[in-house]
């Protein structure tokens, strides 16, 4: 399928607008519990666990999201807007983009979002007959397969990628890797609740922890070279992905007694729209990249980096990894 291209349309002054939205959740937060997050439809009261995950998730911050208001003129480009704020997917159903939801939509991408269907009922797997719930239950076993992540993360080439590769052959090849199994009590109730296969709801993705799972880093120098090796070995999908503003880059200081006498950095990003390559890494890619040494360093920091906006200084990305060489 052809990949969508827009022009991406980017200013401070945007960044600065949407500085007044990243206060997420109201002041008021249940007693019980004060570090539980506010959360639609109240499912935090019982579902303790998979509320706590998902504010440390990005799906939670879908909306909030700086670089997303930096790429959307603060959120003011229309077709930009659905999947970061959207009816519940099970309105139209898994493969069509979601409408954007006219409410409360500072809660992103949130359990109703993913749970919720047309008649007010929630999907899930186990077949639990809670007595007394928001809704009836419906057992669907289409739910958390890849064709549901991939109704929203299709848009900039993800799920094509991951289609490629041997993961796919898993229907639930997308949420093996990014909500691991944990066994517990997936509500709280008075009378105590059996302990059963959850899922983490963190959906950790571009995060230090991931990354070294996923890509397998090696540096040591070879005559008057270092090598720095990527093999990746456990990424679904290229690395990294998403829109073209989301870069990795690899990133070389040479020192000398501690200063600074050289550096280099590769950038890994979807370029095609600026000058034809794509330099992201592939499902089961070796890249070798080759550091000169010049100035006759004696230490070799590396580091990857990640940064949701390539437009970002440097000081503002995440740190996926960082190794010290000697040479
Ligand atoms: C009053 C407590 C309570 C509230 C509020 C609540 N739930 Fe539940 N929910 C439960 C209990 C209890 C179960 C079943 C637990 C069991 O049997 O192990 C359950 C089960 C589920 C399941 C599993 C379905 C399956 O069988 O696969 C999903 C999904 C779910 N709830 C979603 C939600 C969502 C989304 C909300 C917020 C709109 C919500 N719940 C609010 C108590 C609650
Ligand atoms: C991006 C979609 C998505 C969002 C957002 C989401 N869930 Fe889930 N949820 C899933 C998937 C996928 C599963 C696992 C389905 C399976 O059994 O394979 C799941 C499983 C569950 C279950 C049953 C087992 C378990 O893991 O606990 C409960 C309960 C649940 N979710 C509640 C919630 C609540 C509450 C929220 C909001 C705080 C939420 N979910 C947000 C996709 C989502
Ligand atoms: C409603 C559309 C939608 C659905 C459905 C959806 N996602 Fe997402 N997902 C997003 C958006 C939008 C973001 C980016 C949020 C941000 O950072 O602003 C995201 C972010 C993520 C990230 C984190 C990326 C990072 O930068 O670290 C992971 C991992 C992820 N999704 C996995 C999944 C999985 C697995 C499923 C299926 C269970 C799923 N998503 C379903 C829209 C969706
Ligand atoms: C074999 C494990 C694996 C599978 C399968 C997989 N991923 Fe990932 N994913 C990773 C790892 C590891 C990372 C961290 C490295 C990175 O950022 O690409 C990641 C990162 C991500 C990110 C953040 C990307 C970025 O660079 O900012 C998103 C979004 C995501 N995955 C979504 C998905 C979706 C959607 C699917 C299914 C269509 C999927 N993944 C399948 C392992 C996997
Ligand atoms: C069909 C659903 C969909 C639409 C429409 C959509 N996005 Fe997203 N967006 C996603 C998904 C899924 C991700 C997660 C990608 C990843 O991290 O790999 C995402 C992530 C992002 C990110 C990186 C995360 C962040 O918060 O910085 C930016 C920026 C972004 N989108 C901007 C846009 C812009 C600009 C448009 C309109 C041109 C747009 N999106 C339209 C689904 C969508």
């Amino acid at each position: 399928m052809m990949k969508t291209r827009w022009g991406w349309g980017i200013s401070c002054i945007a960044l600065m607008g949407c500085v007044g939205l990243s206060a997420r959740y109201p002041q008021e937060k249940p007693q019980e519990n004060p570090a539980l997050p506010k959360v639609r439809g109240q499912c935090e009261v019982c579902h303790r666990q998979e509320a706590l995950d998902w504010a440390q998730s990005r799906h939670a911050q879908a909306w909030v999201s700086e670089t997303f208001a930096m790429s959307t003129n603060n959120r003011s480009i229309k077709m930009c807007l659905p999947c970061h704020a959207p009816e519940p997917l099970l309105v139209k159903g898994f493969g069509e983009h979601p409408d954007l939801r006219s409410e409360m939509r500072e809660h992103g991408i949130d359990c109703m979002s993913c749970h919720r269907d047309a008649n007010g009922s929630y999907h899930g797997t186990l077949g639990t007959q809670p007595e007394d719930h928001p809704g009836p239950i419906v057992k669907n076993e289409k739910f958390g397969t890849h064709e549901m992540c991939g109704t929203c993360h299709e848009v900039f080439g993800t799920y094509d990628s991951f289609k490629q590769t041997q993961w796919a052959k898993d229907p639930r090849g997308c949420i093996n890797c990014h909500m691991p199994v944990v066994e517990r009590p997936i509500a709280v109730a008075p009378s105590g609740l059996p302990v059963r296969k959850a899922r983490v709801h963190k959906f950790e993705g571009a995060t230090p922890e991931m990354f070294q799972k996923g890509v397998k880093v090696e540096a040591e120098r070879k005559d008057d070279a270092l090598q720095v090796k990527l093999e990746s070995i456990w990424v679904g999908h290229t690395f990294p992905t998403g829109p073209e503003q989301v870069v990795a880059i690899v990133d070389v200081r040479l020192l000398k007694a501690g200063a600074e006498v050289g550096k280099k950095q590769e950038l890994l990003a979807d370029n095609v729209a600026i000058d034809g390559s794509d330099t992201r890494l592939q499902p089961g890619e070796r890249r070798v990249i080759r550091v000169p040494l010049i100035g006759e360093p004696d230490e070799a920091v590396v580091r990857i980096l990640h940064k949701h906006h390539r437009d970002l200084p440097d000081d503002k990305a995440r740190v996926l990894y960082e190794m010290r060489v000697k040479l």
